[in-house]
């Protein structure tokens, strides 16, 4: 989730690792930290909440000389930010300091197996409990670090980009990876340990890139030696990159915007990583478990939030209507917080919001608590101002989301929501069990659909291209489409400054109608659904007054191709999860129409990523 930088060599670490954490700072985090040996192997760690420069201050004055050293800034997933949190994280010897990227799913069974074992622990994260478990092993095995690494990571379940150094041995890193990225840095007689080789480029154009399972032994005194998790070698593959630093902050897009909608399988892995399991499809959400009683006695859910966040909301309220039976309201948070709402004690308020920082969300959420609500938070940053208002909730853990316009946080979002809908139907007893299971396997579905689907990029960019004229656009969509209509909408306003207008398809003909010409363009999402025949009824009223329609259609729908002028389609899911696979190719045209037009993407003008400000 965050960034790693390490070195071994000639010269100090210090500076080249805190440089690597300042060009990582562009990702978001909240606290940072390094350890560093000295040449007699004198291992000092020095960490903080908050930003690099306050790392700096933190080390004036400081022991901070030695040619090996770790550093690492933090995206909390377990544990609030502060400095106990912070990485790297000694073992409980003192003897290790590790750094984390990623989330341990297990972590709590392998702590309490490390308690029984008499280990204690100083934080509450779960990358502490890794380097525990391979103190553990490395002590009652007799091993090497790296060997203690390597059988330490096959008892771990999920996301890691990890290095480890040791006390008393001065030439050597251990690295290892796992769904989250590591690159190694090759220089002359010394090696660069990075998350993003943006942070080390300045060094080096020769890299290599761990593979997942991988364990690398970096030893200033050795060729770099990698192996796998089963012991045996890896080869080394060294490859050149001739990369700006610029294009490799964004992996190589053009845009932060562009980065994130593509990396949406795996933000959708990470987001429901450690909740749904893959062999028997049970969800397990701690939030709601935790305060199932809230959620068995609701007599209605209210739902605040703002923007892309709001248009997610919609769908929530769908899907937790649909298989929950409670009555969801969903309001926008500025609306709600002044229009002295009626709020009862068996209420139960959400609050859906990506920074966890805006104001007129925040407020909403005191109102609901002054008033005696259960207040649930559904954010992305963790020990965010929203997440630490509410009395519980559940992370979209989908990463530091930089482009302006909101795409895999919205994604994120209406996965969570639909978890939550399946975990308390169950409960409820309200959603049969096949229900359950075939939604639940639509979930683990998402990021191999998602991936199938961002393979349209090239064919939405030239669609875009033919559409950069407009000055107005409709989107349309019944069911859980309107509220992805209404997303789709706001994507292209808020980085194309092209008018955009959500719509339920049945309203066209109670007035908006009346704008349709050759000039207004309309987007309409009618894939397979219970109304999939009266959203193509919408679309022949629109061809019959010679507006042109992009329509968004189920794999194999030739019916829809007979109308539409350009047809889109997307893989076909359980009808709840729609929207998470119709959003990818809106925000993908979205993206290419404002680029086309020479639109500053990533931050949109008169636009903030957090409105912090009412
Ligand atoms: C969406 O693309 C916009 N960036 C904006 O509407 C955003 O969704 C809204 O400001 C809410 O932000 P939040 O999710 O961080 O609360
Ligand atoms: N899960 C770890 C923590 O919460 C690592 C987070 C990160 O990737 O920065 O501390």
């Amino acid at each position: 989730m965050c960034g790693i930088v390490g070195y071994v060599g000639h010269s100090q670490a210090l500076p080249v690792i805190l440089k690597g954490l300042h060009r990582l700072e562009y990702r978001g985090y909240d606290s940072a930290g390094v350890a560093l040996l000295d040449a007699e192997g004198k291992l000092n760690v020095y960490k903080c909440k908050g930003k690099v420069a306050e790392l700096e201050r933190h080390l004036e004055g400081k022991d901070s000389f030695g040619t090996i050293g770790i550093g690492h800034t933090r995206w909390a997933t377990h544990g609030e930010p502060n400095d106990v949190n912070a990485h790297p994280h000694f073992s409980e010897s003192g003897e290790l300091a590790l750094i984390h990227n990623g989330i341990i799913e297990n972590f709590r069974v392998l702590k309490d197996a490390l308690i029984q074992n008499g280990f204690s622990f100083r934080s509450s994260t779960d990358s502490e409990v890794l380097v525990n478990l391979i103190e553990y092993i490395r002590k009652t095995n007799g091993c090497t670090l790296a060997e203690a690494v390597r059988i330490a990571l096959k008892q771990v379940v999920g996301a890691y980009a990890i290095a480890v150094i040791e006390k008393g041995n001065p030439d050597e890193i251990v690295a290892a990876k796992q769904s989250s990225p590591m690159v190694i840095g090759i220089g002359k007689d010394e090696y660069y340990l990075s998350s993003d080789a943006a942070s080390i480029i300045d060094y080096t154009n020769e890299f290599v890139y761990l593979n997942d399972g991988e364990v690398a032994i970096i030893n200033r005194n050795n060729p770099l030696h990698i192996v796998k998790l089963s012991g045996e070698d890896s080869p080394v593959d060294i490859k050149k990159l001739e990369l700006s630093i610029s294009q490799l902050e964004k992996g190589g897009y053009p845009h932060f915007m562009l980065k994130e909608i593509n990396e949406q399988p795996q933000t959708i892995l990470d987001c429901i990583r450690g909740r749904i399991s893959p062999d028997t499809g049970e969800v397990i959400l701690s939030g709601i478990l935790d305060n199932m009683d809230k959620f068995l006695n609701a007599k209605r859910i209210i739902i605040v939030a703002c923007g892309t966040s709001w248009h997610a909301a919609l769908i929530g309220e769908r899907i937790i209507e649909e298989f929950c039976r409670i009555p969801v309201e969903v309001e926008y948070a500025s609306e709600f917080r002044y229009r002295n709402p009626i709020i009862h004690s068996d209420d139960i308020v959400v609050a859906v919001s990506q920074s966890g920082e805006t104001a007129d969300t925040l407020a909403a959420v005191e109102l609901a608590r002054k008033a005696g609500a259960f207040v649930y938070g559904i954010c992305n940053v963790i020990g965010s101002s929203i997440a630490r208002a509410t009395d519980s909730g559940t992370y979209i853990h989908v990463g530091p989301e930089i482009g302006v316009a909101s795409t895999k946080a919205f994604t994120g979002q209406v996965t969570v929501m639909a978890m939550m809908a399946l975990v308390i139907g169950k409960a409820l007893g309200t959603l049969p069990e096949e229900t359950y299971l075939a939604v639940s396997k639509g979930i683990l579905g998402l990021p191999e659909l998602i991936a199938q689907t961002l393979k349209m990029s090239d064919q939405i960019a030239d669609l875009a291209k033919i559409f950069t004229y407009a000055h107005n656009f409709i989107y349309l969509g019944r069911g859980y489409n309107y509220p992805t209509a209404l997303e789709g909408a706001l994507k292209l306003k808020e980085i194309s400054y092209i008018h955009a207008e959500g719509l339920p398809a049945a309203e066209m003909k109670h007035g908006p109608i009346a704008l349709i010409d050759a000039e207004m363009p309309t987007v309409a999402i009618a894939t397979l659904d219970q109304t999939y025949e009266k959203t193509i009824s919408n679309i022949e009223e629109i061809k019959a007054r010679g507006g042109k329609i992009i329509a968004l259609v189920s794999r194999g729908d030739d019916l829809a191709r007979r109308s539409a002028d350009y047809c889109l389609e997307i893989p076909q899911t359980v009808e709840c999860l729609m929207p998470i696979l119709s959003s990818i190719p809106l925000q993908l045209l979205a993206y290419y129409i404002a680029v086309y037009k020479g639109r500053n993407v990533d931050q949109p003008r008169n636009l903030a990523k957090s409105v912090t400000v009412e």
